[in-house]
């Protein structure tokens, strides 16, 4: 048996291996003493045998099997493609090789009768962050499908009892369940072809006597299987596996002699709690996943054209929405759906990516002109992997569709899905979108995915990347949003390659108090957009105060997605001083450190970014409180020893203004230590519904 240690800035990770036998990690936590002996590390968490288990207690380890007595699921599952009805192969998977350096891991298992290799790397970076990737190598005779794609495996420590997952639905992403682990384990799938609106591919693991928490993700834009297997029967050494990977779809990965399949990466991170957990991610997402962020700029204001026009879109109606905007501080205008073939609602041309010459009888040009000329720069949607049966593409190309021969094809929104993993697919979509983006002075791509992928089709995702990737090495200027039907296709794999995220077709700002921090978990604010929308609200029904609407779509990437027609003169000038705040605070909003606040009153929600010295707090009560005197909003992230000089930036909320108790001293500014203000807190008027506050800092020198 030999030992390796992985560090990180905190972290240590270390792995016993065994050439001819097992690899598993005895030791995941904090980062251990340079003289600690790995030997006596293993030998103190070994277990002896013990009743009713096999005379050779299996191991699960980083590659679990069947071979040995473990009664889980193993990681990798090989069906003879051959001779599907012999069922799963059976694997004996032995460690051949591995290398390693003070940061990675690698480690090579075979199986040498099949003639399948496993390969895995373990990588820390970002100081803290694992990176875990697995790929399957066939280089035996046989022709294999493999069920699932492993990415992590991890033999969870035993302090990890408590698990947070999510689940979510249209307009209602990422509802968050928090359990004891028990003896049933956790499973999730997803099924539709994308992580779907409940951002499945993210869990948090907790330890409840100390805070401490894990967090893991797997970096994939597809279906994907996530499975906690417990020991219960005691076959094995008592702990859990948590096995993240691709596939969970109906038809496996299919593995011909010869070749080999490169998986999608998981992360994971440890963390006191789970701030810091966020804080983490963030970091890495901004350092290393982000396409490189050089070349951004600031995160500039949208107005989308969807909840302020709909379908109902002409080149006169545009130009005075652009004028609107430009009018209100807007930066970018992006025209959303609408614009293409013969497209006048949601039941036809998908495919047909050519400016409709009804809407446009003199192209985009006059449009974008106008745009420019008001200082904005232009933006455009579109659904590459899409078209609907009505459409010259399904009529020039019935058989391009995902579809099962001599079967019907169910559509759903009225569209099919592509099939992806056809080259002459992607070279017509590489083709139509590179000419629009060569003909039309686009500055930014919302990309939409609007239907399920049924039937199952486990090759899409890489013909999504391979199109994506293609467009953006052609375009490296344009900025891309990944947008399904909201939060339907949010994860690290996308966000390789796109800008922002759209967490939710639900503008309604009272559900996005609840979406937003619950993605900004795991994402950091600059890549969330998060949009002004129409009052009432197209989806909700619910009326909310301009004011209100627009503070909370402050803490995001900020956006509009309304018609400054339909709004009175005083809305449009609370929407303009907001746009103007969230321009003089973007900068500490996009790069600094998320902290979430905690209130009594769970109707208040609080969050705060604090970067440099400067710190910008939104609270925001949506319910009537119980009390007239809320308890103080008490901040987080400061300094405790240093003076911070507070102010409560306006407008203020229209009712609650009445009741602050010394406005002019709010408005030259309080101030007071770290300390007073994380510990006391501030009383602020948050009795009423609809009451939202923003609170700016600024660190004394
Ligand atoms: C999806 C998106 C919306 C909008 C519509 C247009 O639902 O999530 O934001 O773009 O499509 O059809």
């Amino acid at each position: 048996m030999e030992f390796v240690r992985l560090d990180g800035e905190r972290l240590t990770l270390v792995f016993a291996l065994e050439t001819g036998g097992e690899a598993d990690l005895v030791y995941l936590g904090a980062r251990l003493p340079g003289d600690e002996v790995l030997a006596m590390l293993a030998a103190a968490t070994a277990r002896g045998r013990h009743e009713s288990q096999p005379d050779v207690p299996p191991v699960p380890g980083l590659l679990p099997e069947g071979k040995a007595g473990w009664s889980g699921t193993p990681a990798v599952r090989l069906v003879d493609h051959d001779n599907p009805l012999a069922g799963e192969v059976a694997t004996d998977f032995r460690v051949s090789r591995w290398d390693a350096d003070e940061s990675e891991i690698w480690i090579e298992w075979e199986d040498e009768r099949l003639g399948v290799a496993v390969k895995l790397w373990w990588r820390i970076r970002s100081g803290e962050i694992v990176r875990v990737a697995c790929d399957v190598v066939n280089a035996g005779k046989n022709n294999f499908t493999l069920t699932d794609h492993p990415s992590l495996v991890l033999p969870i420590p035993r302090r990890f009892t408590g698990l947070t997952t999510f689940a979510g639905r249209w307009a209602g992403e990422m509802r968050e369940t928090h359990r004891t682990l028990t003896p049933d384990g956790f499973a999730a799938r997803s099924g539709t072809g994308k992580p779907g609106f409940g951002g499945g591919n993210w869990l948090v693991l907790d330890n409840p006597a100390t805070g401490e928490v894990l967090g893991a993700h797997l970096a994939w834009s597809g279906d994907y299987a996530t499975r906690i297997e417990c020991d219960t029967q005691g076959q094995g050494d008592g702990r859990a596996v948590l096995q993240m990977a691709l596939g969970g779809g109906t038809v496996g990965f299919s593995l011909p002699a010869g070749t080999d399949l490169a998986g999608a990466e998981a992360a994971f991170a440890l963390a006191p709690d789970r701030t810091a957990l966020g804080q983490q991610f963030h970091a890495y997402l901004r350092a290393q996943v982000l396409p490189a962020r050089a070349a951004w700029g600031p995160r500039k204001v949208h107005l989308n054209s969807w909840e302020a026009l709909g379908f109902n879109l002409s080149e006169s109606a545009l130009m005075r929405l652009a004028d609107d905007a430009a009018s209100l501080g807007i930066e970018r205008f992006v025209l959303d759906d609408g614009w293409f073939g013969g497209r006048r609602d949601d039941r036809s041309s998908l495919g047909d990516w050519s400016v409709s010459p009804v809407v446009f009888p003199n192209g985009l040009g006059p449009l974008i002109a106008r745009v420019h000329d008001l200082g904005m720069d232009f933006g455009l949607w579109v659904e590459p992997e899409m078209v609907s049966p009505d459409s010259d593409l399904y009529r020039q190309h019935p058989d391009w569709c995902l579809h099962t021969p001599g079967r019907e094809r169910p559509t759903m929104r009225g569209q099919l899905a592509l099939d992806m993993a056809r080259e002459d697919v992607r070279e017509y979509l590489f083709s139509r979108l590179d000419a629009l983006l060569r003909e039309n002075a686009v500055a930014y791509l919302k990309w939409d995915h609007n239907r399920d992928l049924f039937p199952s089709a486990p090759r899409q995702t890489e013909g999504f990347y391979a199109v994506l990737d293609a467009l953006r090495a052609a375009h490296p200027q344009v900025e891309i949003e990944s947008c399904s039907s909201g939060g339907g296709r949010v994860d690290f794999g996308v966000l390789k390659r796109t800008h922002r995220v759209w967490p939710s077709d639900n503008n309604d700002a009272i559900e996005r108090l609840r979406i937003i921090p619950a993605w900004s978990q795991f994402l950091p604010l600059e890549v969330l957009g998060s949009h002004v929308g129409p009052s009432p609200n197209p989806i909700t029904g619910r009326r909310l105060s301009m004011d209100f609407r627009a503070k909370v779509a402050v803490f995001g990437h900020m956006g509009v997605e309304a018609d400054p027609a339909r709004m009175s003169e005083k809305e449009r000038e609370c929407l303009a001083d907001h746009i103007a705040l969230y321009k003089q605070w973007r900068g500490v909003l996009h790069e600094g450190q998320l902290h979430r606040l905690a209130h009594p009153d769970p109707n208040v929600t609080g969050m705060m970014v604090t970067h440099e010295g400067r710190a910008l707090a939104l609270a925001a009560q949506t319910a009537f409180s119980p009390v007239f005197d809320a308890a103080p909003v008490r901040l987080a992230g400061l300094d405790p020893q240093a003076r911070y000089r507070v102010t409560l930036p306006e407008p203020w909320p229209p009712r609650a203004r009445h009741y602050l108790a010394n406005p002019d001293q709010w408005r030259q500014g309080l101030v007071l230590s770290g300390t007073a203000l994380m510990g006391q807190g501030l009383a602020l008027p948050l009795t009423h519904p609809e009451t939202a506050w923003l609170i700016a800092l600024e660190k004394i020198a």
